[in-house]
């Protein structure tokens, strides 16, 4: 579904709602020259969104697209679409984007869409990650890149980074250890994974390296284990 040939750098369409962490990190990896794309688009659902302002200062064409404006998901999705589809992006990376999107638009960029989620799915889907964690005493947590199909994080997983939890752990400071050591990696990785052809989503699962994968690829980030 998503074998793509290319001679030219993968075009992306970043969607945010907030600080745009994940984007900023994205943006140090093309420019550091460890990710063969470029940002065509960085779209909001929030005009005053941080990551927008990061982007415009970085100079990248930036949309804020208010659901306010319209009656309905549907009619604001259609909208959303639509603008995305004048970039004709490669793929659309959610990074932080904090709405549902529905069926058909989903299915407009079928196999293109990308979703990053703090949990190491399919543990924890949905809001509220870490609290699930700690209240459920894992021993280890952590964020998941998937495809996005039109059941909430659902999709298949392309790579994960998992850390330890701490004694001590509460839900903020997973989450910044989370942000901090997994998120500011793990969506340039998998994104070089897809852009690179290492990883494929076929009919029957996701393949790396040609092989089928049954479980996705786990890369360990605590500050003690191995540089990834
Ligand atoms: C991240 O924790 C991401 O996993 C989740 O939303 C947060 C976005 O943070 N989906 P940022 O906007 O990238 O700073």
């Amino acid at each position: 579904m998503t074998d793509i040939e290319r001679t030219r750098p993968a075009r992306l369409v970043v969607l945010i709602s907030g600080r745009g962490r994940n984007l900023e990190a994205i943006m140090r990896a093309i420019d550091a020259g460890e990710l063969d794309a470029e940002i065509v688009l960085v779209a909001s659902n929030k005009p005053n969104a941080r990551g927008l302002q990061t982007a415009r200062l970085a100079g990248l064409p930036t949309v804020a697209i208010s659901p306010r404006e319209f009656a309905d998901r549907e009619s604001y999705d259609a909208a959303l679409a639509r603008r995305i589809a004048a970039d004709n992006p490669d793929w659309v990376v959610l990074a932080g984007f904090m709405r549902v999107l529905s069926d058909s638009f989903v299915e407009r960029f079928a196999g293109r869409i990308v979703n990053i989620h703090p949990s190491l799915l399919p543990k924890y889907k949905g809001l509220h990650t870490h609290d699930r964690a700690l209240d459920a005493g894992d021993r280890d947590h952590g964020a998941s890149v998937h495809f996005v199909t039109p059941t909430l994080d659902d999709g298949p997983v392309i790579r994960q980074g998992r850390i330890t939890i701490r004694d001590g752990d509460t839900a903020d400071t997973l989450a910044d250890r989370i942000m901090d050591r997994i998120e500011q990696r793990l969506y340039a990785a998998a994104l070089d994974d897809l852009i690179s052809g290492r990883v494929v989503w076929r009919d029957d699962g996701v393949y790396r390296d040609g092989q089928r994968q049954s479980t996705p690829l786990i890369v360990d980030y605590d500050e003690d284990a191995p540089s990834p």
